[in-house]
């Protein structure tokens, strides 16, 4: 358990904020390193060439040691969706075999997934709500030798429901299956090691669990995959590409590892040096103590909520720190514009309410968030 780190950043006394799935704010220091960033530009005669590889390979390097991977193994991208992109472009799937994806997954990890199937005389295999809120049982259940890929996420974002990737990557190693994470809602908030799971490809996009800014996300590739070919081709992603006079001298060789799937102007000089700083403050707390300080904040939360009619899925099925609260009666409509008018800030996903802390909530924003639900309660 960590003590509240609210003194980090700008969230005033009055505000409980406790949508961190929505988006993360950003810490003091992170908004510091990023004004600094777009400062640089003021005085482009000091940003040199070099500049264009440093500050990406400091990002590069702090991403693979969140996920216990090299740095040769991670790409800069913008969003998650260009990650999966990267992905549904490489990997082989043939007619009659199948993709597996969940029930109301999030659509930049299934629109892709459903183009790709239709191209290719695939199907797409979609992954039945689980009644007993088990999504590794329910995906493991439908995962056999004719699944091509199982694109999936480490947390189904609208029950809150985890999936035991461990033995999923199992699974999907047996039956010859691509294994292609979005890690959105859950890198930076729930511990995963890329050695134990062997994903083929992974991505998360920053601004969530990873606490950076809009816009920028990593890309994990297995080495097996860096052959393979990129969504965009752009000239800082080959060999060459160091030598700014020498760019004319076109060459059909990347630049090693995942680098050749880099987004074009990945070297972005304000936001990835503040992506970065972000980085390096979740290593310096801990995963695992990050988990487990949001998780006891909304273990407390499920107990006193589930004494006013609203249930949860049971806590050993459903990640620590992303929390979803249903209601016999159905949540009401404009409920978190409501709440919002109280200063009391969560989301309605699906037939959820979903509330996410972060080490800026305190026992204090939970009791505010209760007072509220008392009321739509009643006596
Ligand atoms: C599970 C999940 N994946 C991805 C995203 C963001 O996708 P993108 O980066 O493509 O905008 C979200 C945003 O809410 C999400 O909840």
């Amino acid at each position: 358990m960590l003590p509240c780190q609210r003194h980090l950043f700008d969230i005033p006394e009055d505000v409980a904020y406790l949508n961190c799935a929505y988006m993360s704010p950003l810490m003091r220091s992170v908004v510091e390193e990023g004004n600094r960033g777009v400062a640089r530009k003021a005085h482009p005669w000091e940003i040199t060439p070099d500049k264009f590889f440093t500050g990406a390979e400091e990002f590069r390097t702090t991403a693979a040691q969140l996920i216990g991977a090299t740095a040769d193994c991670v790409a800069i991208v913008p969003s998650a969706s260009y990650g999966i992109a990267t992905a549904a472009l490489n990997l082989p799937v043939r007619k009659g075999q199948r993709i597996l994806v969940l029930d109301e997954q999030f659509p930049s990890n299934y629109y892709p997934w459903q183009r790709l199937a239709e191209d290719r005389g695939a199907t797409l295999s979609i992954v039945p709500w689980p009644d007993d809120g088990d999504w590794t049982v329910a995906a493991l259940k439908v995962l056999r030798d004719d699944v091509a890929i199982a694109a999936l996420p480490n947390v189904q974002w609208t029950s809150g429901g985890r999936l035991d990737l461990v033995r999923i990557g199992d699974a999907c190693r047996k039956f010859g299956t691509a294994l292609v994470l979005d890690l959105t809602q859950s890198l930076g908030a729930l511990p995963f090691n890329v050695r134990e799971v062997q994903p083929d490809f992974a991505v998360a996009a920053n601004y969530k669990w990873l606490m950076g800014p809009y816009t920028t996300g990593l890309l994990y590739v297995a080495p097996k995959w860096h052959g393979g070919r990129p969504v965009e081709e752009n000239w800082i992603q080959r060999a060459n590409a160091r030598d700014f006079a020498a760019l004319i001298l076109y060459t059909d060789k990347y630049d090693d590892g995942a680098r050749r799937y880099d987004m074009g102007e990945r070297s972005n000089f304000a936001l990835l040096p503040a992506a970065t700083r972000a980085l390096k403050q979740l290593q310096d707390w801990g995963i695992a103590e990050i988990s487990g300080t949001a998780g006891a904040l909304n273990r407390q939360l499920a107990l006193m909520a589930a004494e006013i009619g609203f249930s949860s899925p049971p806590e050993h099925l459903r990640a620590p720190h992303y929390l979803c609260l249903r209601r016999k009666a159905g949540i009401p409509e404009g409920l978190s514009e409501t709440l919002a008018s109280q200063k009391v800030f969560v989301s309605v996903r699906g037939s959820s309410i979903r509330v996410t802390p972060h080490l800026y909530n305190s026992a204090n924003d939970v009791e505010r968030l209760l007072a509220c639900l008392r009321q739509i309660a009643g006596p």
